[in-house]
């Protein structure tokens, strides 16, 4: 793992976007892996301006989200796919039928995690994934005691992310509370892994995936294990590291 401490989060978010302005200048065919949450918000801000002033373009790439909640579809306003729309493909010259995010709205999701595996090998692999962390450890929606070579799957979510993206949903709102993740290893598979955490509420999941033990119960520990993990994070998110 690779450990970069800035001193708050438009630094994080300005170094995760010239990584990935770096991987579409090499590869304009990439394959990116994304991610929904707070924390991306300002890196897809800051790629948006960089794809608007001619920076790097996105023709040619394919994407794939982590995750989506079941049960939603994609026109649902809490939706990773109109999350994704409306924070980043609707403002950069991506083509959108090249843009995938596991279908919450799957008639079957069990083959439906199959299928979204399988469109991933067929691109040729994921080359740099973005990833979150919750409070919890987890990445995607990979809670904590996931297995840690699991593949996309229908997972149950933890009484904390359901309170932690309450904040998302209105007070009568549905809020599921199953999803579609890619699992650890199809993260892992991934040939760079770039981890943006910012604020001193992660500080605990950050200590936890860096010196603490490779376990399930801090599924983002996985991470150990990747030859090219990138951990870009805000002094506030690092104060519990020893
Ligand atoms: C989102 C995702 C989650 C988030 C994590 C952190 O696609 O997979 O793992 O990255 O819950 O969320 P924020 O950034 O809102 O703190």
């Amino acid at each position: 793992m690779q450990i970069v401490i800035l001193n708050d989060a438009t630094e994080v978010a300005a170094y995760g976007a010239d990584i990935f302005t770096a991987q579409l200048n090499k590869n304009a065919n990439s394959i990116l892996g994304l991610a929904t949450g707070s924390t991306p918000v300002a890196l897809y801000q800051a790629l948006i301006e960089r794809n608007k002033a001619g920076e790097m373009s996105f023709k040619g790439v394919t994407s794939f989200n982590l995750d989506e909640y079941l049960g939603l579809d994609g026109s649902h306003l809490q939706s990773y796919r109109h999350f994704m729309n409306s924070q980043l493909f609707d403002h950069i010259d991506i083509d959108n039928a090249n843009t995938f995010v596991p279908p919450g709205d799957a008639k079957n999701p069990i083959s439906a995690c199959h299928e979204y595996e399988e469109k991933i090998a067929q691109k040729g692999g994921i080359d740099i994934q973005l990833l979150g962390i919750g409070r919890n450890g987890h990445i995607g929606f990979n809670e904590p005691s996931s297995g840690l070579t699991s593949r996309t799957r229908v997972k149950t979510l933890t009484k904390a992310t359901i309170d932690d993206n309450a904040r998302f949903f209105g007070a009568d709102e549905y809020q599921p509370h199953l999803s579609i993740t890619m699992g650890i290893g199809t993260i892992l598979d991934a040939k760079k892994v770039v981890l943006l955490a910012t604020g001193d509420n992660k500080a605990d999941a950050i200590q936890a995936m860096i010196e603490g033990p490779l376990t399930a119960a801090c599924p983002a520990s996985a991470l150990q294990m990747h030859r090219d993990a990138v951990i870009v994070i805000d002094t506030a998110a690092a104060s519990k590291l020893k």
